[in-house]
């Protein structure tokens, strides 16, 4: 298979319908592309005080992120150098002590080995030589990430023109934590990404919000500095919907993250692969509550909103993964406006697995 593929200028041809179901291509993807880029693994608040961490499964690498006693913030793999067991327990928690679940092995907050039962260290085994394996953990506007990679860039660097885009809105340090909402889909995460960069699907699929967002401006244009889309929209608030107002910045961010910024709020979503044909979406919502009544809109609404139309892209990746699996489809042409952002997104998917199959 090769990565590369002649596209027409007027109509660019899909990725093939079997990248969306191949574990080759899947595992390719977890080498070119997972291990190399930054994951939003969650809040900074969450990890404020030292002995917190924040755990999760990264395209199939578990990691955690931990405050140490010196209240610095570290990453590790969530593997055990005896004999692979887990140190935390998935999501947000505290620990005092970082004790592997199996057989009971303590490492440091640096992730340096302090015991091994049984084990007489410095006699049976150098502890040097089982430290936990680090990943890399920046924070940007109170968002915690994680990278597999020393050698990618920072993690401001990574996000390129999203920061500048990012002062226009209010910072998360403004807004007030609503909630957090997972949900997972049977769908390839480049079936969700491609849905996610166009707005080509939305008259059709999101009946309500077609119905209720009484007037609407939209410019997506793909940006190099980042390799993201950005959806630059301005909505008005109309009598039958308050859950959306003035101007928002919608950002699809290689390989998966969502960013959507308001001039009142800020929700930003992980989209996470977990296998060929499954996906977990968490989205965490911030508003500033007086802002937004003032503007005329509903905090509750616009979460639920967003909630309503998350579940609708679920459902409509769900139908199309179906179909993409089926053998009947094999590639289909893309129209060069509408959706140009899921243009952009399968070019960075082919020049990332190119030579890689
Ligand atoms: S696997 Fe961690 S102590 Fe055995
Ligand atoms: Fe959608």
């Amino acid at each position: 298979m090769s990565a590369r593929k002649a596209n027409s200028p007027s109509s660019p041809e899909t990725l093939p319908a079997g990248w969306y179901a191949s574990p080759e291509i899947y595992a390719a993807e977890r080498e070119a592309i997972f291990r190399r880029e930054w994951a939003l693994i969650g809040r900074e608040a969450e990890v404020a005080q030292p002995g917190d961490y924040l755990s999760d499964d990264i395209a199939g690498w578990p990691v955690f992120v931990l405050r140490g006693k010196d209240n610095q913030l570290r990453g590790f793999h969530n593997v055990c150098r005896h004999r692979a067991g887990p140190l935390v327990d998935p999501g947000a928690g505290r620990c005092s002590m970082l004790r592997c679940r199996y057989h009971g092995w303590v490492y440091d907050g640096e992730g340096a080995l302090q015991r091994a039962p049984g084990l007489e260290l410095g006699r049976d085994i150098k502890p040097c030589d089982f430290s936990l394996y680090r990943v890399r953990v920046e924070c940007w506007n109170g968002l915690v990430f994680v990278c597999l990679d020393a050698q990618a860039p920072d993690v401001e660097e990574w996000l390129g023109d999203v920061v500048e885009i990012a002062r226009d809105f209010p910072a998360i340090a403004d807004l007030t934590f609503k909630r957090q909402t997972t949900m997972a889909g049977r769908a390839n995460w480049k079936n969700y990404s491609d849905n996610s960069c166009e707005g080509y699907h939305v008259g059709f699929v999101h009946a309500s919000l077609g119905k209720t967002v009484a007037d609407e401006k939209i410019e997506i244009k793909p940006y190099e500095n980042g390799r993201f889309v950005g959806f630059d929209v301005t909505y008005e608030a109309s009598e039958a919907d308050r859950s959306r107002h003035g101007r928002g910045f919608w950002i699809y961010k290689f390989p998966c993250l969502l960013l959507h910024f308001a001039e009142y709020s800020f929700n930003c979503e992980a989209v996470r692969p977990a296998g060929v044909s499954a996906v977990e979406l968490k989205r965490w919502f911030w508003c500033d509550d007086d802002r937004a009544a003032e503007l005329g809109v509903r905090a509750e609404d616009a979460i639920e909103s967003a909630e309503t139309v998350m579940a609708e892209d679920i459902g409509i990746c769900e139908a199309v993964q179906r179909n993409l699996e089926a053998g009947i489809y094999e590639t289909g042409r893309m129209a060069p406006t509408e959706e140009i952002g899921t243009i952009y997104f399968q070019t960075l998917v082919r020049d990332a697995l190119e030579g890689k199959l």
